[in-house]
């Protein structure tokens, strides 16, 4: 039998560009859907017929019924979180346990990780679900005889001993820092023994398990967490997340050697965001709205307190770059899937797109939010700006509007999507294969 093959798809910017549902649109071409990195700080939402699923751990392929799962080694796991996302997609009628396995060398999030996250990492503006810590301690491994870094395969063996070991781990870790709050002893050991008992028998005794299937011809979705801007070797460090999330990565953390490689696809959004704290060169309002956005770790000025406090419609009017951007976060609801954090808002920006497409070699592109651009019509230029290649700042070039937009196919396209999808690919030097124009899976638009 021929074999079969992979393919990666990345988000290009900053995470949330709707990698999700470019993956649930995509995944019926695929057997198995597959993670490679990252935990439960990924947020992808997915909206099909009516159910809006918010998912951190699970692959987005989950709505596509016919479609395997599979969480890879390059991942780390938080067992109670997973537990309750299978949970919970269970409870809105789709079959998940049946479906999914799990790397043996996945490493297990644990509760120390956790409480230091919450604690400490606020200079970065961490999601807040231990994710740099598990993959600290996978890297330190051991200390002075203590294990540290406690995978899925442990699970297998001695269940007791694991659980004994995170509390070990959990003690040394607060009589380093006192300070941290926990919830009580019984109530952790509560929590992860129910959580292991519905996860252990999804973790497969087999390291070549994906692999093998691949050879024996199944096709594998790669799905990225985060996106390229937060790698954390090649991204805007120390302000990235703690996994690798460019496309090399998916075949060291997904399992599969490279040699199955097909294609790579990459997803970017048209209105841009970054949650967390660092540089975003196209971001409206500069680093005052950086400030504003991160105040409290993102809990100050969250979505009830901007939809409290102004109307949307005269902040789009105003001429101050960072009200308009509060205006636009309002009208985009771009807010945090789980946590309302506001995200930061940029303009699109061909100069750092160009750059991502480049290092990843990206072979198809899905631009995604492209009915939000027509919230520009309303502002004072009535213009759609953009940054582009060369340009230093928000003001590169823009696109004026002609006519209403109706948003259908591809043949009657607004001229101002046509210029924008044109525009992408002469600057970035890649195809764009289709363009999202709204949450439900019908409005994605298929443009090569
Ligand atoms: P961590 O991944 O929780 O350690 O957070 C590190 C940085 O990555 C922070 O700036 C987070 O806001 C950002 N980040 C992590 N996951 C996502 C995501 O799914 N979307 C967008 N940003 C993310």
């Amino acid at each position: 039998m021929a074999a079969g093959f992979a393919d990666v798809l990345i988000g290009l910017q900053y995470g949330d560009e709707g990698k999700g549902r470019i993956v649930d649109a995509i995944a019926r071409d695929y057997n198995i859907v597959a993670r490679f990195n990252g935990g439960a700080n990924a947020g992808h939402t997915v909206v099909v017929e009516g159910l809006n699923l918010a998912l951190a751990l699970i692959p987005s392929g989950v709505i596509n019924q016919s479609a395997s799962l599979y969480i890879g080694s390059g991942c780390v796991v938080d067992l109670a979180a997973l537990a309750k996302e299978i949970q919970m997609v269970e409870a809105a009628g789709l079959s998940v346990r049946p479906r999914l396995r799990i790397s043996p060398y996945t490493s297990i999030v644990q509760p120390h990780h956790i409480f230091l996250d919450r604690a400490f990492s606020s200079d970065i503006g961490t999601t807040g679900n231990g994710i740099g810590q598990a993959y600290a301690d996978r890297a330190l491994r051991m200390i002075a005889g203590e294990l540290l870094n406690i995978r899925c395969i442990d699970l297998l063996q001695n269940e007791f001993s694991v659980v004994e070991q995170m509390l070990r781990n959990l003690e040394n870790a607060t009589k380093l820092y006192p300070s941290i709050e926990r919830p009580k002893r019984s109530v952790i050991v509560q929590t992860i023994s129910e959580a292991i008992e519905l996860v252990r028998p999804l973790i497969t005794t087999d390291p070549l398990y994906l692999s093998d299937a691949v050879e024996k011809g199944a096709s594998v979705l790669f799905e990225g967490a985060q996106s390229y801007e937060l790698d954390v070797a090649r991204g805007i460090v120390p302000y990235v997340t703690a996994s690798h999330t460019c496309a090399g990565y998916a075949y060291t953390g997904g399992d599969v050697p490279p040699k199955f490689h097909r294609k790579t696809i990459g997803v970017a959004k048209t209105i841009m965001s970054r949650v967390g704290k660092g540089p975003f060169a196209s971001e409206l309002g500069g680093t005052r709205s950086e400030e504003y956005c991160m105040a409290e770790n993102g809990r100050r000025h969250n979505r009830d307190y901007e939809k409290k406090s102004y109307d949307a419609e005269k902040l789009l009017k105003s001429d101050d770059d960072f009200e308009l951007g509060i205006g636009l976060r309002m009208v985009c609801g771009e807010y945090g899937t789980r946590t309302g954090r506001p995200r930061r808002i940029g303009v699109f920006d061909l100069e750092q797109l160009k750059k991502a497409v480049r290092a990843n070699y990206i072979d198809e592109l899905y631009l995604t939010r492209c009915d939000l651009l027509e919230h520009f019509r309303r502002t004072k230029r009535a213009e759609i700006p953009l940054r582009t290649p060369g340009s230093s700042d928000t003001n590169g070039t823009s696109i004026a509007f002609e006519n209403a937009w109706e948003l259908q196919n591809a043949q009657s396209l607004p001229r101002e999507l046509e210029k924008l999808v044109t525009m992408t690919e002469q600057s970035c030097g890649v195809t764009v294969r289709g363009i999202g124009v709204g949450p439900e899976r019908s409005q994605l638009i298929e443009c090569r």
